[in-house]
């Protein structure tokens, strides 16, 4: 039991989540980091021990409802802020659609943040108060080439956040959405496709800090990439599509 306000951050183990962890540490606060891989996470606390704050590994698979549960009562309340930032990727194109890649990272990426929050609203409620960032993607605004499954996964976090923000206002709890372009980690190592504006995974885990700091529900980065993302959701299909064709080379 120490004073540090504390956080429960998903999707630990590497990429975004990992720098998210070290960027809170630094700042002061008691982090428990979330992923599969026990010894990353070992080696993540071992790394924060010269930073103010600490991190605990608290080695979970978001896909495990009741492994969720058990992990979330080991925390130390209050629960400051919870990230539920773990998540992934696949490219998949329309020709040869397999429902198969679609329920898989519908299982990650919406369902096991869906298990994440059945277990801390109710710890959030008892607190009442708290902060729950979900984090989605600019791709889930509107629909991009080869990210059929990606983006249906994200569009509906995004729709998610929004309900829940609307239905917990009121009893104290903070909901967030976070929306990042492209930050460089392992899992956008893997891309073919030139990349724009793509960031740090320390630049986007500070931006994220700062912007739960802040009062705005959608906190989204880089600031020119997210503009341009930002102005092609309003626009008229008979617009959107002639535009993505352009940007991305996909298309008729
Ligand atoms: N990088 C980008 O450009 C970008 C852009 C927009 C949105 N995002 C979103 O940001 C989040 C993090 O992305 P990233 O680029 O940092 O990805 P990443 O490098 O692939 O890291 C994903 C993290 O999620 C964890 N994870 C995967 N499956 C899990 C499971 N079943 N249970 C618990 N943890 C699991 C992984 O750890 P283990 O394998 O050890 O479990 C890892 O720590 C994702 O939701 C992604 O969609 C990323």
């Amino acid at each position: 039991m120490n004073n540090m306000p504390t956080v429960w951050i998903t999707g630990a183990s590497q990429g975004i989540g990992e720098a998210l962890s070290l960027e809170y540490a630094s700042q002061g606060y008691h982090v428990y980091a979330s992923a599969r891989s026990t010894g990353s996470l070992h080696a993540l606390a071992q790394h924060a021990t010269q930073l103010k704050g600490e991190i605990t590994p608290l080695p979970l698979d978001i896909t495990d409802s009741s492994a969720v549960n058990i992990a979330l009562h080991s925390i130390d309340t209050p629960i400051d802020i919870a990230i539920l930032n773990a998540g992934t990727h696949r490219p998949q194109s329309a020709v040869g659609f397999q429902c198969e890649d679609l329920r898989q990272l519908m299982e990650l990426n919406l369902l096991g943040t869906g298990n994440c929050l059945e277990h801390l609203i109710p710890i959030m409620l008892q607190q009442t108060k708290g902060q729950i960032a979900i984090v989605a993607s600019l791709a889930g605004y509107r629909g991009l080439p080869d990210a059929s499954g990606y983006g249906a996964t994200k569009a509906a976090l995004i729709n998610l956040a929004e309900s829940l923000k609307l239905d917990l206002e009121n009893q104290g709890i903070d909901i967030r959405i976070i929306n990042p372009g492209f930050v460089k980690t392992p899992l956008t190592d893997k891309n073919t496709f030139p990349m724009p504006d793509l960031m740090n995974a320390d630049s986007a885990a500070k931006s994220i800090r700062k912007g739960l700091q802040g009062k705005q529900f959608e906190v989204r980065f880089p600031w020119r990439f997210a503009t341009v993302m930002g102005f092609l959701r309003w626009l008229p299909a008979s617009l959107y599509f002639p535009w993505v064709r352009i940007m991305t080379g996909k298309g008729k």
